[in-house]
């Protein structure tokens, strides 16, 4: 079926083409950016008006609460319909709410003084830290960033690289055997030879909607405005499909893939996937989840503070049951941990140097 555009101006359409990336200004409803942040210093631990109490320049949280994507940011819900080619392409179970995992970003007095240039920045990367990696995954589609607070220049806004897509294309491409979770660090180093490098700025509210090979990396902040975010993604239903009958058939997603690889189609013949696909618990949730206990106990006792009684605290993992059950399927947190598992306890991200593949399956024809 041709894709139907129900949202996307030609002119949006083609930026996303040409760039891999489209803002959404004022997406998210502000109900949800105040709701959000209302306990974000309780739970992050810090004293907001003094940042010598700011401990880690970067530090990711768990998500303690979720509500679907159409509800929390109607117009960027509209514009991930008609890039994946359609809401019935959506998978209906995976990702389909977007939640409080902020990923914050303090600065610190040394990167107040210091600058750098962005193609030297660490940790250059596209996101996938659950599924076996094939160029035509649709695990994750595209990755989103939600501002949840105003990012001037220099304010630690997320780098990202859009002439750096082709490279991470061609390398997916090369691996028909599949790539578990982390990948090898040449998966990005054609990034340090790239030009186009952008920060995302924005106001509390905007919405990113960004290709899922585009590498991004955290950038530093050079303020002392602290920079929250959350980076939640799209899941397909399938896989990608690179050979569709009818050109118009090819999603947005799909099309930045060929134009990367410099072809109109890419059929079953030079490109399927040469082993099966896997998917696993998200392994930097083991990280953010360390974090949940502590959190929740200081959200409790805020609220008994203020005379309120625990049921006040927004947060699923106090609701137990069905509730957590479905939270936990949304975002995978039922599935097997796979390979390359952070040690129980870690607090942040860490670089592991030996990267194992899971037993593999016999190859089977896909
Ligand atoms: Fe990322």
């Amino acid at each position: 079926m041709p894709v139907d555009y129900k949202f996307l101006t030609q002119e949006q359409r083609d930026h996303f083409l040409e760039h891999g990336w489209l803002k959404i200004p004022n997406a998210i409803k502000k109900q949800y950016v105040d709701e959000f942040m209302r306990d974000y210093w309780i739970r992050i631990d810090y004293d907001e008006h003094d940042p010598s109490t700011w401990k880690e320049d970067y530090v990711k949280l768990p998500r303690h609460r979720d509500i679907p994507v159409s509800e929390f940011c109607p117009d960027a819900y509209k514009a991930i319909c008609d890039i994946v080619g359609g809401e019935d392409r959506l998978d209906p179970v995976r990702n389909t709410a977007h939640g409080d995992q902020f990923i914050v970003n303090n600065g610190s007095e040394y990167w107040e003084k210091h600058d750098y240039p962005p193609a030297t920045a660490t940790g250059w990367h596209t996101d996938n830290d659950w599924y076996r990696q094939f160029l035509d995954s649709g695990e994750i589609a595209l990755t989103i960033i939600h501002l949840f607070t105003d990012i001037d220049l220099r304010g630690g806004g997320t780098y990202i690289c859009e002439d750096g897509i082709k490279g991470v294309c061609e390398f997916f491409l090369s691996h028909p055997e599949g790539l578990d979770p982390p990948f090898p660090k040449e998966t990005y180093t054609h990034v340090k030879d790239c030009k186009v490098f952008t920060e995302m700025t924005g106001k509390a509210g905007d919405t990113y909607i960004t290709h899922v090979y585009l590498p991004h990396a955290a950038s530093k902040n050079h303020t002392r405005k602290p920079r929250v975010i959350a980076n939640p993604h799209v899941t397909l239903r399938s896989p990608f499909i690179f050979d569709r009958p009818d050109p118009a058939d090819l999603s947005l997603v799909e099309q930045v893939v060929l134009r990367a690889l410099g072809v109109p189609r890419l059929p079953a013949a030079e490109y399927a996937p040469q082993a099966v696909r896997r998917t696993y618990y998200p392994r930097n949730y083991t990280y953010k989840g360390a974090r949940i206990q502590e959190e929740l106990e200081r959200l409790v006792a805020h609220a008994k503070k203020e005379g309120k009684g625990e049921e006040s605290v927004d947060s699923v993992y106090l609701r137990g049951g069905e509730t957590l059950e479905a939270f936990n399927k949304r975002q995978g947190l039922d599935k097997p941990h796979g390979p390359n598992k952070f040690p129980e306890g870690t607090r942040s991200h860490q670089q592991i140097e030996v990267i194992k593949r899971a037993v593999d399956d016999p190859v089977e024809p896909m």
